[in-house]
């Protein structure tokens, strides 16, 4: 059964989403606030299909026809007809709540309204709408394309029916959807944050050098990628504002970010996307 599936949000996320979605045989209406964002956007998708053809997986029709079922867009409205929509806009409480609010009035009153969100309580989504038992967390992993999870979060209010069609179009997706009730950093970010952390302890109080830390997880524990290349990887911003909020909403000291974490964020060293983190790209 394909159904449309609207994203909203063209960046990495996003356009991963749109991209398996839409290889699955769904329409996908991908929107973003400008134009230069879902040309971007489409250009990811384009270079991540291309590997595909490049390694004889995917025939170049195939590609052509993958990216034919993407329509792109500005309009909210334009989501409408969607069955299921997937948000992944930048992690604000504040500018999401304004997206449900908006998709809440913009969608049918079937549709499913999903986040992406790493650390958003899908309970205050859901609040934000009259369908709460509609709303639910799909945490979809970078890269998406390659990453077989989906973290499927339900808030207090999520049915039992709205969590049965999220692990359907999981599936669907070519993906798994693992169950987890709404809780800061749901299960992926409670235990994950606290090793990337504690690699950043390590780190500034000179238990080992960065390669040491990343090869000891790497080649000790099979990680494919060492706990600091994976911060750098995610964003040490992300990771500081995950931290955040494990610390805050828990209460618990064990959260405490690292001061070098926040040291390396105040300097505008983000990892991968700014060029430089724990280590130089
Ligand atoms: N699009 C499509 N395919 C991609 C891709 C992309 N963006 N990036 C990598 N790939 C594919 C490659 O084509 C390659 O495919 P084949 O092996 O089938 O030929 C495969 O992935 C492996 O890629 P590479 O050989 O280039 O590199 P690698 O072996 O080092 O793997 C990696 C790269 C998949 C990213 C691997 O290092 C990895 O799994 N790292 C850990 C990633 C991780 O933990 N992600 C979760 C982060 S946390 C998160 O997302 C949520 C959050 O809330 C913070």
């Amino acid at each position: 059964m394909s159904e449309i599936i609207g994203v909203v949000g063209a960046g990495t996320m996003g356009n991963g989403i749109a991209q398996v979605a839409a290889r699955a045989g769904h329409e996908v209406v991908l929107r973003d606030v400008k134009d230069e964002f879902l040309e971007r956007g489409m250009s990811a998708i384009d270079r991540s299909l291309q590997r595909d053809v490049d390694k004889e997986r995917l025939k170049e029709e195939e590609k052509r026809a993958v990216v034919g079922r993407i329509r792109t867009t500005t309009e909210l409205s334009d989501l409408a007809r969607a069955a299921f929509v997937i948000e992944a806009i930048t992690e604000s409480l504040e500018a999401k709540r304004e997206v449900f609010r908006a998709l809440d009035e913009a969608c049918g009153p079937e549709a499913i309204l999903a986040s992406n969100t790493s650390s958003i309580s899908i309970t205050k989504l859901g609040a934000a709408t009259r369908r709460p038992d509609k709303v639910i967390g799909m945490h979809f992993m970078n890269p998406v394309p390659v990453m077989k999870l989906v973290e499927v979060i339900r808030g207090i209010a999520t049915s039992d029916e709205t969590w049965a069609r999220t692990r359907e179009l999981t599936g669907r997706m070519g993906k798994t959807a693992l169950e987890c009730n709404d809780s800061p950093g749901f299960v992926s970010n409670r235990v994950l944050m606290p090793m990337i952390n504690e690699a950043v302890f390590a780190l500034y109080e000179g238990v080992a050098t960065r390669e040491s830390i990343d090869g000891i997880m790497r080649l000790g524990m099979n990680h494919p990628m060492g706990p600091l290349t994976l911060a750098d990887f995610i964003g040490l911003d992300v990771c500081l504002a995950i931290l955040n909020v494990l610390h805050t909403e828990l209460g618990d000291p064990k959260y405490r970010p690292c001061p070098l974490l926040k040291k390396y964020v105040d300097a505008g060293w983000l990892g991968r996307k700014s060029g430089r983190g724990f280590y130089e790209y």
